[in-house]
């Protein structure tokens, strides 16, 4: 792991601290003690929060994204405040930086994780948008560092992985990961990502049209931001992590199965070719994956809750109905036609969630409204454009989402 040789720390910026998983990650760096040291810390609008955050872990640098609340934050002696529209960029790419740590969400940290992984940084992303829109400019990146240390300390070192440098947090991802430590990828039959099935599993087809978002945000497992809670309820949200697998482990799609698992214990699975099956357990806390992130290859001890296996009564598996949930076909198929397609996806997503949320969109409206967006733009131009063609098809797609009517408007 990089770490700066003169303290023997590993250096963090940390974008998006105050969401979901950045108040998990910023709990699971202070059990981490002196291993780590939050040096830069970034976040959109939450002040108040954040000014908390700051006060308590004193970093070098912080931005937010709302700049007037960012004038107005009282600092502690010695952290400096960037109001420029680069701050993420940055701090990402600061000389006194190992690791980036990527919580924020949206596309918003695709641009900084490039420039990490160019400058040489580790980055630990629990964000989709880096690699379902940016996978393939993302992943050659990772290749890059992997091979440059294969070159130097051989292809058994830790670091001679592209995991290693682009991190999964995401906790199926994690899992998936942890199964193949010291596995080849030309072993693996399949990988199987497990999902919750949201709140709506066992809900009859008929019953989805009227679901309020309040229904939606119930997760019966995991307690997360409102965006990834949605899709959670959708099966977008499998759809996306389908496209991260692909991504991340160089894995063909017809090898990239999903299976129900409401317990989310089983946080997923990999079949290797002898029909062996390695799956990783622990109970639903991404503090867990949060940390394997950060400490990999090494493991420590952790403040989540442990998995006692004799107090499990059941575990339950079953398949997606793509019928009642046609999010996840709607992925599957974006994703076949590549990075262009995925990228409209994830955007038309986020609208799509956003207009459930207030009212403007039912809940089989999201997935219509989605498959409309990538009907409409994943077919057009450049099928794997580069870094601003994909800002930009970004921001036109959210344009067109939010007014685009598609039969299941409320
Ligand atoms: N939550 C989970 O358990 C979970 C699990 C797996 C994967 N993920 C993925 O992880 C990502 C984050 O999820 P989340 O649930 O933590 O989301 P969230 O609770 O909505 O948090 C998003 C964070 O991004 C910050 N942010 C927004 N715009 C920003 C900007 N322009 N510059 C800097 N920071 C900005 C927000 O700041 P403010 O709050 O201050 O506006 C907040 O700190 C998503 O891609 C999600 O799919 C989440």
């Amino acid at each position: 792991m990089a770490r700066s040789a003169e303290r023997g720390r590993t250096r963090v910026a940390l974008l998006g601290t105050t969401g979901s998983i950045g108040r998990q990650a910023l709990d699971v760096l202070a059990g981490l003690g002196d291993a780590f040291e939050v040096v830069a810390m970034a976040a959109g609008r939450d002040a108040e929060r954040f000014a908390a955050q700051v006060a308590a872990v004193r970093p070098r640098a912080v931005t937010l994204a709302d700049h007037d609340a960012l004038t107005r934050l009282e600092l502690p002696a010695g952290t400096v405040a960037d109001g420029s529209d680069e701050a993420l960029v940055a701090f990402a790419t600061r000389d006194d930086v190992d690791l980036v740590l990527v919580a924020t969400g949206g596309v918003i940290s695709l641009r900084p994780v490039l420039a990490a992984l160019a400058a040489g940084k580790i980055v630990a992303t629990a964000n989709k948008e880096t690699l379902v829109a940016g996978g393939h400019l993302v992943m050659p990146l990772a290749r890059a560092r992997s091979a440059e240390v294969a070159t130097r300390a051989g292809a058994g070192d830790p670091m001679a992985s592209p995991l290693a440098w682009l991190r999964p947090i995401d906790s199926e991802h994690s899992a998936i990961w942890q199964c193949l430590v010291g596995e080849s990828m030309a072993d693996v039959a399949r990988l199987i990502l497990t999902a919750s099935g949201g709140p709506f599993r066992n809900l009859p087809a008929e019953r989805l049209v009227s679901v309020t978002p309040a229904d939606a945000l119930a997760h019966p497992v995991w307690r997360m931001g409102a965006k990834v809670t949605i899709d959670s309820a959708t099966l977008m949200n499998k759809g996306l992590e389908v496209v991260e697998a692909r991504w991340l482990y160089d894995c063909d799609y017809d090898r990239i199965d999903v299976v129900v698992h409401p317990q989310s214990v089983i946080h997923s699975a990999v079949e290797f070719v002898d029909g062996s099956v390695k799956a990783q357990l622990g109970l639903p806390d991404m503090r867990l994956p949060i940390q394997y992130a950060l400490t990999y290859p090494r493991r420590l001890s952790s403040r989540a809750p442990r998995l006692s296996l004799a107090d499990l009564s059941a575990l339950e598996f079953g398949r997606p109905d793509v019928e009642r949930f046609p999010a996840l076909r709607v992925a599957r198929e974006a994703a076949l036609q590549g990075p262009r397609a995925t990228a409209t996806l994830i955007a038309a997503d986020e609208v799509a969630v956003r207009r459930f949320l207030d009212g403007s969109l039912d809940f089989p409206g999201v997935a219509r409204l989605v498959g409309a967006a990538v009907e409409h733009f994943g077919a057009a131009g450049d099928r794997e454009p580069g870094l601003e063609a994909l800002l930009e098809l970004d921001l036109e797609v959210r344009t067109w989402c939010a007014t685009a009517s598609v039969a299941g408007a409320a």
